[in-house]
Formats: C-alpha cells, structure tokens, sequence
C-alpha cells in the first residue's frame, strides 16, 4: 500500500491507473470499515482509501481533539485488507487557509435525527466529501448504512450535483448477538455490552410489526422506546421513515426504522431497511 500525505503525490499515483473504488474515513478503523475496503476492491481494480478527521464537521464543543488517532493501526488494517492507496492528508494539506466554500445540504435533511443536535454537522461531512471525491475522482464510493443520514446526505449531494461517482452503500456489520460494530462500543461496561443489542430487537421487533401490516407507526415507536427506558436506556428517537430523505413515511416510499439511544455513558446508533 502507498500513503500519501499530499495531493500531488497521490494524483501522480492514480494517473492512468484506472478507474478506482474509494473509501473515505477518519481512522479508528474496524470491521466495519474493512468491510468496506474489501468491498470496494468488487467495484473498481485501484482501491483508495482516506484517513482525515475532519475539523469541518465537529461543533465548537466535540471532541475534535481526543478524537481517537490510531495511524500505525489503520495502516496494517488497510495494507492486510488489499487497499493499494492510503490518502491522509494533514490538515494543512487539506485546509491550508480556512475553508470559505461550502456544500450546504437542505435543511430538511440535516435538521433531523443527527443532525438536530449538531449544527453544521453533514454540511462539513459534504464538504469535505466532495473535496475528496475532487482529489480522488474516484468512479465508486462506498459508505456504511450505519451512519444512514450521511449515506442520505451524500446520495442526494452526488445526485443533484451530477457527480459522475456510483455510491455503494456497505451493510452495517454486527457481533453475532446483533450489536452494530462501533469504536463507542468499547465504552461500554460489561453489563451494558450485554444489555447492548436490544437496541437491534427493538428495530427488529418493528421490521416484524410492519412486514405483518401492522401501520401504527407512532404506536410501534413508543413502544420500542418504553422497552430501551425500562431497561435503562435514554432513548433519543426511534422512528420510522422514507429511506430517500428520512421524512416521514410516503405511500409508495421505501422505508428504514432508525435508533439512538444512551445505554449509561455512551450513546448507541442503529437503523434497519424495511
Ligand atoms: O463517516 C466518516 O468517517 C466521516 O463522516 C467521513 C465520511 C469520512 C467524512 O469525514
């Protein structure tokens, strides 16, 4: 695997390489993103992928700076995954004065869920994706559907700028009792791991619900919420909605079941198509 840490140097090493398949994240890396990078190397012979923890998209009080930074891990993952190149620009490679231009995505789709805890959020993820995607030109990107709203956000960003890039989502991977894979994980007591998948039962008990015809949407929510609380849990929100921009559920809209809840300390996320 070649690392890069300047632009030029990895647009020299892409040049007349191909098309290739790229996966950008911000380090810290499991197996969920090397999922991914196997994934990836289906779609295109060249697979790319980055590590920038991106200062764009962290709120003035989040943990930018004890973001975990692992290098030297993520780099054997990469290499015994078959990535050929490694971007991982510092971030005066990347932002080298202030960056002034921005992707503001519609407020309707980062107002919600997330987003609505975190001004400016998925305006800084779409930024700093589209400028990768501009350093990369990749002609496949992939992303996981466990963050789901930026996998929303940057379908509807590729889509309505006419970015000539596929984005191919990756199915979250999970522990076998069900737990969606996260670096949060590893906050979690003993106790709590254990307690940890009902959030995935409760999705689960929901994508039954409806697959059954059952349509109380708001009915199905409170319950799965009462569950997590009567189990300790803060929940957040559990809540049904049309995959293509997370709005409530359409006729004729294909849907997805999303949860976020606190279970003690950390805050756990997960989702499920229907
Ligand atoms: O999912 C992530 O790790 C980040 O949001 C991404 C897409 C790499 C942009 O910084």
């Amino acid at each position: 695997m070649q690392i890069h840490h300047t632009i030029a140097s990895l647009r020299a090493a892409l040049a007349g390489q191909g098309p290739v398949a790229f996966v950008p994240t911000m380090g810290n890396l499991h197996e969920g993103h090397i999922t991914l990078m196997r994934q990836a190397r289906e779609h295109a012979p060249v697979v790319v992928a980055s590590i920038f923890v991106n200062r764009l998209q962290f709120g003035p009080s989040e943990d930018f700076d004890k973001y975990p930074r692992t290098f030297a891990d993520d780099c054997a993952k990469l290499e015994a995954a078959g990535v050929n190149h490694l971007f991982a620009p510092d971030e005066t490679e990347m932002y080298p004065s202030p960056q002034r231009y921005h992707v503001i995505p519609d407020a309707a789709h980062t107002d919600i869920l997330e987003g609505a805890a975190r001004p400016g959020h998925f305006g800084g993820v779409a930024t700093v994706v589209l400028k990768l995607f501009n350093i990369v030109q990749p002609q496949v990107a992939l992303f996981g559907k466990k963050d789901y709203q930026q996998l929303m956000v940057l379908r509807n960003m590729v889509q309505e700028l006419a970015l000539p890039i596929r984005i191919v989502p990756g199915d979250t991977v999970r522990a076998a009792d069900g737990l969606a894979l996260s670096s949060r994980n590893g906050y979690l007591s003993p106790a709590e791991r254990e307690e940890a998948p009902r959030l995935n039962r409760v999705l689960r008990q929901i994508k039954a619900a409806l697959a059954a015809g059952d349509q109380d949407y708001t009915r199905l929510e409170t319950e799965a919420q009462d569950e997590l609380r009567a189990h300790g849990w803060q929940p957040d929100y559990i809540t049904i909605r049309c995959r293509s921009d997370l709005q409530p559920p359409r006729a004729g809209e294909s849907l997805v079941v999303l949860g976020a809840a606190r279970l003690g300390t950390p805050r756990l996320l997960d989702n499920l198509e229907i």
